[in-house]
């Protein structure tokens, strides 16, 4: 079916190469830009002017000084944790024992992680987020809701079934066989079916043993093209931990690597406490860092080395990681991931935050050439911000002069209010919390 071309304008931004690598000034901004959709996909970008001489029948929505941009990627996150977000005082194996796990348990009820699916979506894309990756429980009915949910809303997801045999409540443990059994029945059932990918999803090292590990590491070699993902070297505690329970490793990645869980489409959420070994076999292996700053400062983790990873070359997503992270929002997240470097070694440029949110995680999911960008051929999943969503926000942006001074205000205290409009495929969405 083709539908009537529609041409956005507003402001736009166009990312012509990793800021990180390439400086912010190769960033190029149109005050009056503008982005042609047909067919739920990015047909043209250009300016205003030139793109509507050159599509006079197209339709028109004008966002005036709002910013076009591709919608947010959240590159980890857990849905079944939705119910415990801001759950205090503990730290990483605390929080899951005391918070997490009880939680999860509940998703034995097939009904209730339905709901919880459909308010996990409606919440990420009220704050601008198009596409997750996201970790389900032990449950496959679990996995079915996440999928289900995000196939009706025809979104671009991915997802896995938590894998767990040990270290973890009863009603939560698969083994190595039934982990390996369930994960390529719903891998079959789920992956490739519209914008759906399926994700071999260890938890992390300490819930699983080694037979499982490989079991996973097994399942993944038969399908090199889903991601892996799973936790690295979040706690210092976490990763004395590893050490007793895998006293032949050489450092905590090689728990994985050992199992054949390390190559191209490894996702590793948190890496915060990484050896020269991990960071140089990472690169190598063309693996994807996944930076969670929000969970990173609730949870007590540490202080993730953007800078330092991404001048070493690493393929570095940006997440939340809720329930461990403290907010839905990217904004919150980007503006967290600023904090976190201002106190590490030097704080990121909008630009950089802004393509990590993007680009850069859907380089992390291997998924740029379909979204992340606002490239023809790309789809058209998009977001576009208001600039001047709140007071305060808006008299600061008032002042600026740059594109960089307009958009930082809404970087670091940006809500949902500022999250103008979605679209998927193209479509606005109707941001309606359903499952309230
Ligand atoms: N490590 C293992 N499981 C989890 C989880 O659910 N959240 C976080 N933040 N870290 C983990
Ligand atoms: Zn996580």
């Amino acid at each position: 079916m083709t539908s009537t071309p529609e041409l956005l304008i507003g402001q736009t931004l166009d990312f012509p190469a990793d800021p990180f690598e390439a400086g912010w000034d190769v960033v190029r901004h149109d005050a009056r830009g503008a982005i042609l959709i047909e067919n739920g996909r990015i047909a043209a970008t250009g300016t205003a002017d030139d793109l509507r001489r050159s599509h006079p029948t197209a339709r028109i929505t004008d966002y005036g000084d709002a910013l076009i941009l591709p919608g947010f990627i959240d590159a980890h996150v857990h849905y079944p944790q939705t119910g415990i977000i801001a759950s205090w005082g503990k730290r990483l194996i605390d929080w899951l024992n005391d918070y997490t796990f009880p939680e999860e348990l509940r998703f034995s009820d097939p009904g209730y992680a339905r709901q919880a699916a459909k308010l996990f979506f409606d919440l990420s894309l009220a704050h601008g987020t198009t596409t997750v990756s996201s970790f389900c429980t032990v449950h496959p009915a679990s996995v079915d809701a996440f999928f289900a949910e995000a196939q009706a809303r025809g979104l671009c997801a991915v997802g896995g079934k938590t894998c767990m045999d040990r270290n973890a409540p009863d009603g939560l443990t698969d083994t190595a066989q039934s982990a390996y059994d369930d994960s390529k029945i719903l891998l079959e059932r789920w992956h490739g079916q519209d914008r759906l990918r399926y994700a071999v999803t260890p938890r992390f090292s300490p819930t699983s043993t080694r037979e499982q590990l490989q079991a996973l590491g097994a399942l993944w070699a038969e399908h090199p093209d889903c991601p892996m993902q799973t936790h690295l070297s979040e706690q210092t505690d976490e990763v004395a931990w590893v050490r007793d329970l895998f006293p032949e490793a050489r450092d905590y990645l090689d728990t994985y690597e050992a199992a054949g869980l390390l190559g191209p489409g490894a996702m590793f959420g948190h890496a915060i406490h990484l050896t020269e070994r991990e960071r140089a076999r990472l690169k190598e292996a063309g693996a994807a860092l996944i930076h969670c700053p929000t969970s990173n400062t609730f949870i007590g983790s540490g202080l993730f080395d953007l800078a330092g990873l991404k001048s070493g070359g690493q393929t570095v997503g940006l997440a939340t990681d809720t329930g461990g992270g403290s907010s839905f929002s990217m904004l919150r997240t980007m503006a967290a991931a600023y904090e976190i470097g201002q106190l590490r070694s030097r704080p990121p440029h909008p630009a950089e935050l802004l393509w990590l949110a993007t680009e850069g995680s859907a380089r992390a999911l291997r998924l740029d050439d379909r979204i992340g960008r606002l490239a023809p051929g790309c789809d058209a999943d998009l977001v576009v911000l208001d600039l001047a969503s709140t007071p305060v926000i808006a008299q600061r942006a008032a002042r600026a002069e740059t594109i960089w001074v307009a958009v930082f205000p809404t970087i670091m205290m940006g809500d949902d209010r500022a999250i103008r409009e979605v679209r998927i495929l193209g479509r606005p969405v109707d941001r309606v919390f359903e499952a309230r």
